[in-house]
């Protein structure tokens, strides 16, 4: 059994696999070693060639670091890339200079040299690692990970299963396609796609489980862009977490979900099928569909002829969920520009730029008609204090925005998943959403969409808690 296939059946499994002391809970900081560098992986079933790529610890995609929750984790990171990066740990809410944003809280970290990230992850749940510099690039080339912060007391679950979930552009000859990297027009557009899905780095992967067997699995969407639009077949999984945060376990409409760029969802699969079966996990789009991944029914063996009774609620998490809406700070933010949008001119650096002086800066998407980065924050909060950000998508393109250290809670509709705490947010063409939540981490935090693309391109701005 490899360290990556990460089986985990509670504090029994974790002996058996011989994880490291500090992943059992110690007092002890855990000490989690990572370095980025070039590498290879199997994208493509061999014989086919290995595909260059960047890599946390000689993996695609990266580790899996797992702590317990409330411990202190401290990663000394190595860039031994050609390029400065520095790592963003997605959804954490820690403190500010640990959250790997260069120029913001960070200088980027230069090739050969380190920085130590150290902080304590106050929630439980699915998180993951990710470049936060010229992520366009270098997420493109495999920078990313999985991080998870085990529950105290854990659910009772026989497999613990972790996917990630990549599209890569590759060329005829298995490489990275290069020429593409950084093109104007998918930035305008949907962002890089790419032309080959991943699970766990493997084109669809199989996964054994037995009949009965009950299986956490968390999602997470690690793809430049791309929403994930996945089905299940034959079983009926149950959302048991969004984003890292826990709710009331409920079942998949017609067993489908979308995972939008930087979204995690954790469910509860119960194989209820027959050995000698399978459940193929679709990856569809209008009525064509592929296979992303499949679980496999043992043809023998049967654990269990019903499903476990133990509970499957998740505690939550210490988030502060006691929103004051009257009271709270309410801040409008368009999100403009792109193909076929109606943005004639926007402000990139202190500057009025018409959209083709934009277009040479490659700034092609604006919040309230800023491009990029503004010297003054979008607004500055008090801890504390209750904010609702109303979202309005004026433009032809969906996006999936996230806010760094904080999750907030969508006021109005969200697709069935009504009153999930979110740190990242699908919003289709057209379409407003009221983020609110309560703005209790103090520092500077980026909003911007995940797809990195549209982020490059403009799609960003920043608030101050102070
Ligand atoms: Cu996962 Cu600012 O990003
Ligand atoms: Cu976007």
């Amino acid at each position: 059994m490899k360290r990556r296939d990460f089986l985990l059946s509670a504090a029994a499994g974790m002996a058996m696999l011989g994880l490291p002391p500090w992943a059992r809970g110690s007092e002890h900081p855990a000490v989690f070693q990572l370095e980025a560098r070039e590498g290879t992986a199997n994208l493509l079933p061999v014989p086919a060639p290995a595909t260059p790529v960047w890599q946390y610890n000689r993996q695609t995609p990266g580790p899996v670091i797992r702590i317990r929750q409330g411990d202190e984790l401290q990663i000394p990171f190595r860039n031994g890339l050609s390029q400065p990066t520095s790592v963003h740990w997605h959804g954490l809410r820690i403190t500010n200079d640990m959250d790997g944003v260069p120029g913001m809280t960070q200088s980027a970290i230069a090739p050969g040299e380190e920085f130590l990230y150290r902080f304590r992850p106050p929630d439980a749940g699915t998180f993951w690692y990710h470049t936060h510099n010229r992520s366009w690039e270098q997420m493109a080339r495999g920078l990313h990970g999985t991080l998870i912060v085990e529950e105290p007391e854990p659910i009772l679950v026989d497999q613990d299963m972790v996917w990630v979930i990549d599209d890569w552009l590759i060329d005829e000859a298995g490489k990275i396609e290069e020429s593409s990297l950084g093109n104007l027009h998918d930035w305008a557009h949907a962002g890089r796609l790419g032309n080959l899905l991943t699970v766990n780095g493997r084109l669809r992967p199989e996964y054994r489980v037995r009949s009965g067997e009950r299986i956490r699995l968390r999602l997470i969407n690690v793809a430049n862009s791309r929403t994930m639009s996945l089905r299940f077949n034959g079983v009926t999984p149950l959302v048991i977490a969004v984003d890292g945060q826990p709710l009331a376990p409920v079942e998949l409409p017609r067993r489908e979900l979308l995972l939008a760029s930087g979204q995690r969802m954790d469910l509860i699969v119960d194989m209820g099928m027959d050995p000698g079966t399978r459940s193929v996990v679709e990856f569809f789009a209008g009525d064509q569909s592929l296979t992303a991944a499949s679980l496999v029914v043992d043809s023998k063996q049967v654990l269990r002829e019903s499903p476990l009774a133990a509970p499957i609620r998740l505690a939550d998490n210490p988030l502060n969920r006691k929103l004051d809406i009257p009271g709270a700070r309410a801040v409008d933010l368009r999100l403009e520009g792109g193909a076929m949008g109606r943005q004639r001119e926007a402000q990139f650096n202190g500057r009025t730029l018409t959209t083709r002086e934009l277009i040479e800066e490659k700034k092609i998407w604006a919040l309230n008609g800023t491009a990029g980065l503004p010297k003054a924050p979008l607004f500055s909060v008090k801890r504390g204090q209750s904010v609702v950000l109303k979202m309005a998508n004026d433009n032809s393109w969906p996006h999936a925005m996230h806010i760094h250290g904080h999750h907030f809670r969508n006021l109005d509709n969200d697709t069935g998943l009504a009153g999930a705490w979110r740190d990242t947010l699908l919003l289709e063409a057209g379409e407003q959403a009221r983020m609110a939540f309560v703005a209790d981490n103090p520092g500077k935090w980026l909003i911007h969409c995940h797809m990195i693309e549209h982020q490059a391109g403009g799609m960003v701005t920043w608030f101050e808690v102070v």
